[in-house]
């Protein structure tokens, strides 16, 4: 299977982005023929600054890289690294109905706050379709907020197929595994807007202070807690083996214990798991080619498929012979 999904280098990742998606990319890429580009056109919706748009972009492969992205096995890219995705994108904008993008949550939600949105952002969605038809793309993996892209997207490839023949392959969304919606350090779901994260390649001294500072309740010690409903337990279980897993649950059903003790084995968890990955991103950036040589080889595979798209979405249209 193609499968496809794209990442905005808004910021560096959070556990919610590796257990939420990462990881799952990650695991996909044994199986199926999986092309992951990290979305810098889309991030100039929200970066204006160049500088920090650069070092985004790099962090963002450097990370994908070091948890263990494989460029031999998976085409790894820089979205504007392939322009052809932004000439379809206008192919597919003459078709775009503006109803349907007035439906789009991510304008919608702006527009209802008062926010003044830009056209980037309102057709969003189409440079999506286009990220995704570009590539034949069969299954894309996303969170559940970017469904409806993926039916715009399914909308936009039907209409140029019905309109101007059999031109686009129809993708399926693949919802991300629901059980991976990390929360934060306030119990909210894990996010960058809620300024709540707890960083995939933080320094681990700050790593552990920004744990032991994860809200808790102000419940008495002795009081036996219901893990399934304690964010500081959710996270613990991300990263504690099976075992380890078990007591804690248990020293929650029994009470007696206080949540420094469990933030302290969360910090311990958390960084036996993070540390092959610190590692690895270390040996990584010591060279700048590497990331260099594998964004640049993974443009050459992404502009081979994605040339081959545009040119039938040409011909199907009148643009090309
Ligand atoms: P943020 O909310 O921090 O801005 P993004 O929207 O950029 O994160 O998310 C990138 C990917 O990570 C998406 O696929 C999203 O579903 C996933 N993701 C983000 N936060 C979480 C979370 N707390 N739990 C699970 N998955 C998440
Ligand atoms: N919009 C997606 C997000 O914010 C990122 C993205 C851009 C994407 N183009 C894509 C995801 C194509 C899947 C397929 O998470």
């Amino acid at each position: 299977m193609r499968v496809l999904s794209g990442i905005q280098p808004t910021g560096r990742f959070h556990w919610g982005n590796y257990f939420g998606a990462i990881k799952q990319y990650i695991e996909l890429q044994y199986d199926n023929d999986g092309f992951y580009f990290i979305a810098d056109l889309h991030a100039l919706t929200t970066v204006r600054d160049p500088k920090l748009l650069r070092e985004n972009v790099r962090d963002a492969a450097l990370d994908l890289l070091a948890l263990g992205l494989d460029p031999s096995r998976a085409t790894l890219f820089v979205q504007s690294h392939v322009p052809e995705v932004s000439e379809l994108y206008w192919l597919l904008m003459t078709g775009a109905p503006m109803g349907l993008l007035e439906r789009c949550v991510a304008f919608k939600d702006k527009a209802a706050r008062g926010i003044k949105a830009d056209a980037g952002l309102f057709t969003y969605p189409v440079l999506m379709a286009a990220d995704i038809l570009a590539y034949d793309s069969q299954w894309v993996p996303v969170g559940e907020d970017q469904i409806q892209h993926i039916e715009v997207c399914r909308d936009l490839a039907g209409s140029f197929n019905h309109h101007y023949g059999e031109t686009f392959v129809l993708p399926t969304a693949r919802v991300l595994q629901e059980t991976a919606k990390v929360p934060g350090t306030d119990g909210q779901k894990m996010s960058k807007s809620y300024d709540n994260t707890l960083a995939l390649f933080e320094e681990p001294k700050d790593l552990r202070k920004k744990i032991m500072r994860i809200s808790t309740d102000s419940r008495p010690m002795e009081d036996a807690k219901d893990p399934d409903n304690d964010h500081l337990y959710q996270l613990y279980s991300l990263f504690a083996t099976d075992e380890q897993r078990e007591e804690v649950r248990a020293m929650y059903l029994r009470g007696g214990f206080g949540y420094g003790e469990i933030k302290k084995r969360l910090a311990d968890a958390a960084d036996a798991f993070l540390n092959p990955f610190r590692m690895k991103r270390q040996e990584l950036a010591a060279d700048d080619r590497v990331v260099a040589n594998a964004l640049e080889s993974g443009a050459k595979r992404a502009r081979e498929v994605a040339s081959d798209v545009l040119r039938r979405a040409q011909s199907a249209c009148g643009l090309r012979s």
